[in-house]
């Protein structure tokens, strides 16, 4: 039989959507029951949870549904305990630096969301603070592990593409206001002094996804909006919504690549999926979704003739061919909590650290800077 290690971790923020269902169910619990995470010696990794938050009857409920022993209202506490090794947290951004930094401080290793920070400052604050100490650290970079972005990664890396050109990338869904339908995201996203914004959110995973798919980012000129101002929270109660709901991004990439990215709460769907990149190459072109990714080589791209006065003879959805499912895919957040576990026992390097965290707080602020100063920005090297 493989020996079996125990992972003790203090996982914060887990009654919340993201917290709840991809890192706790889709993650950690899928873990548990499928026998914990294979090691290089054949050993296993088996996660135990104590779950954080602030609503004991919340807790309670949600490790009883899920087979899970412990839960506390008290963090210092759990932070005391020599047996949990890891500090996880995916609870509103506003908090999540100082919380960090107080876990690096009692010894804890740390995994987490994004964005790191609400600020490059203090996303290298912790950087270093984590370096400092000697402790190993991830950040939540999900979008790397869709199925869509990694068959797309591989057709770019077979040479299919040839020579990249662009890239537009359309992100986003309605967010219902709250009047006249419930609410599917929470109204802190609304709200600048909660850490909310749609800049802060999404340019974070906007430059991992270019970084690592596309090329380095160099300069940002992005254009943000408040589109809708006024929104009804949780209890149905109105209130000012401050924050950027859109945002309306260009990126100079290197090799030349420019790459266009809207991100938006205020738009209806009518496109393959609630996020698309659409790359252009001299040699072909490439379009992925969450799941799929389609592709046209050049010797297959038809030729389009303007004519206004005839309606559209060619069915240009027809004229692309899907990249075929070789593997399965599991869940991009359990393939990242799988990777970081091993990272924890097997050692080596861990890509997606505090410092790649910083990095998309960086693309972030520099985004809201060339919003406010209406200019493009450079993005400098960051060092720890
Ligand atoms: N990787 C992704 O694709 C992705 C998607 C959405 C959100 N996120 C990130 O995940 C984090 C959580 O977002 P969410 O959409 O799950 O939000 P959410 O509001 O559903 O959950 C937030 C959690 O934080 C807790 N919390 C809020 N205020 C608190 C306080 N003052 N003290 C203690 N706990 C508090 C809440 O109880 C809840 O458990 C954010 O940092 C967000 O940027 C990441």
């Amino acid at each position: 039989m493989a020996k079996v290690k125990r992972l003790g971790i203090i996982m914060n923020g887990v009654t919340g959507r993201m917290g709840m269902n991809q890192h706790l169910i889709r993650s950690i619990v899928a873990i548990r029951k499928d026998g914990g995470v294979a090691l290089k010696n054949g050993a296993r990794v088996m996660p135990d949870p104590i779950l954080i938050g602030r609503d004991a009857g919340k807790l309670e409920a949600l490790a009883k549904a899920h087979g899970i022993e412990r839960w506390s209202t008290d963090l210092d506490a759990a932070l005391k305990n020599k047996d949990d090794e890891l500090f996880f947290d995916a609870a509103t951004t506003a908090m999540r630096a100082g919380l960090l930094k107080k876990a690096i401080a009692a010894g804890k290793h740390v995994y987490c969301e994004k964005p790191v920070a609400e600020n490059v400052k203090d996303a290298l604050d912790v950087a270093r603070l984590a370096k400092k100490a000697g402790i190993k650290h991830g950040v939540v970079q999900d979008k790397l592990f869709l199925p869509g972005l990694r068959k797309l990664k591989m057709v770019i890396d077979s040479g299919f593409m040839g020579k990249l050109l662009s890239v537009r990338g359309e992100f986003g869904y309605w967010v219902f206001e709250g009047d006249l339908q419930p609410i599917q995201r929470p109204s802190w996203n609304y709200r600048l002094k909660d850490g909310g914004g749609i800049i802060l959110d999404m340019l974070c995973h906007w430059r991992y996804v270019l970084d690592n798919i596309f090329g380095e980012v160099q300069s940002v000129s992005c254009l943000g909006a408040t589109h809708i101002p006024k929104r009804w929270d949780e209890d149905g109660k109105p209130y000012k919504a401050d924050a950027d709901d859109a945002a309306y991004a260009t990126f100079q990439l290197a090799g030349g690549v420019i790459a266009q990215i809207n991100s938006s709460w205020v738009t209806r769907v009518r496109r393959d999926d609630l996020v698309t990149f659409h790359v252009d190459g001299t040699h072909g072109s490439a379009v992925a979704g969450l799941q799929k990714c389609w592709t046209q080589a050049r010797v297959n791209t038809p030729k389009p003739v303007w004519n206004p006065d005839i309606p559209q003879p060619i069915d240009f959805m027809q004229t692309w061919e899907e990249v075929p499912d070789t593997q399965v895919y599991d869940n991009g957040f359990r393939v990242q909590w799988e990777a970081f576990i091993r990272h924890l026992y097997d050692g080596g390097p861990f890509k997606w650290d505090l410092l790649a965290g910083a990095k998309g707080v960086q693309l972030a602020e520099a985004g809201l800077k060339s919003w406010k100063e209406r200019r493009w920005i450079d993005i400098e090297p960051l060092k720890v």
